[in-house]
């Protein structure tokens, strides 16, 4: 009896939590680093780029920590609520192939993004974008096994595939070379772009049409950064990175617009977001935009957000959850804005847009 109590309630909740909503879109598919991941790296052997102990998920429903990089919900989460879904769909690695369970959670979306990773193969130890994709693709054929080729095509061309990286790259870059001139610059970014396009050329063969594209942060005013330097201030030269990767990004995208027949995109800045709330924090609503709510030492960001760290009581009021991420409420209003916002936001349309865009 007391099983069924609790399926019953599990059940009540699930309804209540997703309330009347419709997905707007087929499924999500996402891909990127620890701003997207929702527990693909809780399967990963090892302790490298995890968050699935406490206090991560303090404020995610039963204070669960899933593996977001966050006390609550992430960005990813904030999107697909705004896309009908209730959060996130489920981590690729935690869908078994063994029934038709996975498979049946697989056509509602996937999340393939892993902490740790960019959009090089060469940064981090977790699951690489590459592998990402041909993860993507194994799901792809079992979607096709039992749909068949042109139903699978429709469904996969009205889906959105959220692609959230770049800021890991960008940080091994800068551990390799702190101080890089224009030409060490230049070439980097050819580098990235290089590989950002192959990747989003393999998913628009594999059948993707719709990308969300999401821009790096001011990753130079992160906590991990600021402890850097003597005053806690932002280093510089990250946030030119993260400024001259974006706009890199942005050309990319508009020259696939125009090869590529078919392909509709949103770039939506996490970057503007975040540079608006750093540079006037009260009217965000914000009291600490520097230190961490999580975590021990100069600005929280010496030692990690570890089961042993202290934390913070007033989390809506901080910008940063642990050293390196937003918190549930950032991410929220980064959501927000990319999903509904203006050209600043989001362009050249924003997520809005592209979902309900079917021509
Ligand atoms: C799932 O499928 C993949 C690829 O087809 C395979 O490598 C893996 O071993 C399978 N996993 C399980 C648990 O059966
Ligand atoms: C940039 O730095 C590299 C490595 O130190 C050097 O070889 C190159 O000449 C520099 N380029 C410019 C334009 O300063
Ligand atoms: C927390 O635990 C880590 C090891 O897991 C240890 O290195 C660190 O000193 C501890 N911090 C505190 C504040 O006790």
């Amino acid at each position: 009896m007391a099983s069924v109590a609790a399926l019953l309630l599990a059940l009540f909740f699930s309804i209540s939590a997703s309330g009347n909503a419709q997905p707007k879109v087929p499924a999500i598919y996402v891909f990127g680093d620890s701003t997207a991941d929702v527990g693909n790296n809780n399967y990963l052997p090892g302790n490298n780029a995890k968050a699935n102990f406490p206090h991560y998920g303090i404020d995610f429903p039963h204070s669960r920590p899933t593996g977001r990089f966050s006390n609550g919900f992430n960005g990813i989460d904030f999107l697909a609520g705004h896309m009908g879904f209730r959060r996130s769909p489920p981590p690729y690695l935690s869908l078994t192939n063994k029934t038709s369970h996975g498979i049946l959670k697989g056509l509602r979306g996937v999340n393939f993004a892993s902490a740790g990773s960019g959009i090089l193969d060469s940064t981090g130890t977790t699951i690489s974008m590459t592998k990402q994709i041909k993860y993507f693709a194994t799901i792809r054929s079992r979607i096709a096994a039992r749909l068949n080729t042109e139903r699978t095509n429709d469904v996969l061309s009205k889906s959105i595939f959220l692609i959230s990286s770049g800021s890991n790259d960008l940080s091994a870059f800068f551990r390799q070379n702190n101080a890089p001139n224009n030409t060490q610059k230049e070439q980097f970014y050819n580098t990235l772009i290089y590989n950002y396009k192959n990747h989003i050329e393999a998913l628009y063969d594999l059948g993707a049409r719709k990308f969300g594209i999401i821009d790096v942060a001011p990753i130079g005013c992160c906590p991990s950064s600021r402890v850097l330097h003597p005053l806690g201030d932002c280093i510089a030269v990250l946030n030119d990175l993260a400024v001259g990767a974006n706009d890199a990004v942005k050309v990319m995208l508009s020259n696939l617009h125009a090869t590529l027949k078919g392909m509709k995109y949103s770039l939506g800045s996490s970057h503007a977001v975040v540079s608006n709330i750093i540079a006037d924090p009260g009217a965000a609503g914000y009291k600490e935009v520097q230190s961490a709510c999580c975590g021990g030492g100069k600005l929280n960001a010496v030692s990690g957000c570890m089961p042993n760290a202290t934390y913070c009581d007033n989390r809506k009021e901080y910008l940063f959850w642990d050293d390196g991420h937003p918190t549930q409420g950032a991410s929220k209003k980064v959501g927000l804005a990319i999903y509904h916002g203006s050209l600043q936001y989001a362009s050249p349309i924003n997520f809005k847009q592209l979902v309900e865009d079917d021509g």
